[in-house]
């Protein structure tokens, strides 16, 4: 059967059905559509006629609800860590956090399309776009278990400045977006989990469980895509990695760092400490003193 058609019925293109998922403003719309496209997918894969990848134009900026306001992070307003009002407020930033990784990741399908790669890496994009519509969802359920909403608090603006300073440099995209901003995740949610496990709020724990397992495959399909990619263009890809942190990513990156995770999502230590607050000339000996 031909890529491209099921049952006889001509089926959209991955690009354009990314674009669909980027186009749609509403939140539990976008995740939806988002849910139901990641299916697709995987039914064609399995049915041994895959979609077409096609092409498709990204917007430059995904459609957005009209709420929550976006807010420069230091107009954004402070609460007490532990306070219901304070973990009401992480969920919140959390749920933002979720829904614009899947416009990420439905954009480095879209933006991209016209690099030519093996369907493995739309397997496995489709799959992480599929689970931060999932993580979306689950974070509003919590949302709304305490009478809340995604939009009820002001979020963070700028969340897409990473697309926009990578948006034709899929190298950089990778290395930025999952690399960086996703590996952050992996340092910092075992801190939030304890969190909530001290409200004993068992909804926010099993949320945000789920979360932190499934950002180690995203890592991973980051890493593993990266170096494929630097094989092709026959580059070395921690120097390749350093480069394009630094041209796209501002700042540098915080410790502490969850070297277990990252090591199991294909992150090694030379990779991230030489880019770290301190710099680099003693990370091994720091990684070596913290285990200690
Ligand atoms: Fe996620
Ligand atoms: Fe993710």
């Amino acid at each position: 059967m031909a890529g491209g058609q099921l049952a006889g019925v001509d089926m959209a293109t991955l690009a354009e059905m990314a674009v669909e998922v980027l186009t749609t403003a509403d939140g539990r719309e976008k995740t939806a559509l988002g849910r139901r496209h990641a299916a697709a997918w995987f039914a064609s894969r399995a049915a041994g006629a895959p979609l077409d990848i096609g092409r498709a134009s990204p917007p430059d900026r995904p459609a957005r609800p009209a709420r929550p306001e976006l807010l420069s992070p230091r107009d954004m307003p402070r609460r007490r860590p532990g306070s219901l009002a304070g973990r009401l407020a992480l969920l919140h930033a959390v749920a933002h956090i979720e829904l614009n990784a899947v416009d990420l990741h439905w954009d480095i399908i879209a933006r991209f399309a016209h690099v030519p790669m093996p369907l493995g890496f739309y397997d496995d994009w489709v799959k992480a776009a599929d689970e931060e519509c999932k993580h979306f969802n689950l974070l509003c359920d919590c949302l709304e278990a305490h009478g809340s909403q995604y939009g009820a608090l002001p979020a963070h603006a700028g969340m897409w400045r990473a697309a926009e300073d990578t948006a034709t440099d899929f190298m950089g995209r990778l290395a930025v977006v999952p690399m960086v901003l996703e590996a952050r995740g992996l340092d910092v949610t075992p801190q939030m989990i304890d969190i909530f496990r001290a409200a004993g709020d068992t909804g926010a724990i099993a949320a945000l469980e789920t979360i932190y397992a499934e950002e180690v495959g995203h890592v991973a399909y980051g890493s593993k895509w990266f170096h494929f990619l630097c094989g092709r263009h026959e580059m070395d890809p921690k120097d390749a990695f350093h480069d394009l942190v630094r041209r796209y990513f501002h700042g540098a990156l915080k410790p502490p760092f969850n070297e277990e995770k990252r090591a199991e999502a294909g992150l090694p230590p030379d990779f991230y400490w030489p880019l770290a607050e301190e710099g680099a000339p003693e990370f091994g000996k720091n990684s070596r003193k913290s285990a200690d």
